[in-house]
């Protein structure tokens, strides 16, 4: 049997329920939602990064060129490729999140 966890998007309020084999934003898409940008749905573009506040997961490959391993670790994450393995309360990106992976990417991390 598939567990479902409760995903809470801090900045709105929003929260759905994710099956632990879907994609995060797969399942809000799923529900009709447009609270996280959407792109590619691949792991590819890097528009649906999130940061996971609290919660655990698994994520399925993803382009280091959006999420590097460190960043990775502090819990930026491509929702598009994003598991719950619980209840998970995420956030957008913020503009220092996103320069963040950018300067890592100059440097060559
Ligand atoms: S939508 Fe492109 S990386 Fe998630």
């Amino acid at each position: 049997m598939v567990a479902r966890y409760i995903i809470e998007i801090e900045d709105c309020g929003r929260r759905f329920p994710c099956p632990e084999d879907e994609g995060v934003l797969q399942a809000m898409e799923r529900q009709g939602w447009q609270a996280i940008p959407v792109g590619c749905r691949n792991g590819g573009c890097g528009r649906c990064l999130i940061r996971v506040i609290c919660g655990a997961f698994r994520t399925g490959l993803m382009s280091r060129r959006h999420v590097s391993e460190g960043q990775g670790a502090q819990g930026l994450a491509l929702a598009c490729r994003l598991y719950p393995q619980s209840d998970l309360t995420v956030r957008l990106a913020t503009p220092h999140d996103r320069a963040a992976t950018e300067n890592e990417n100059a440097r060559g991390a």
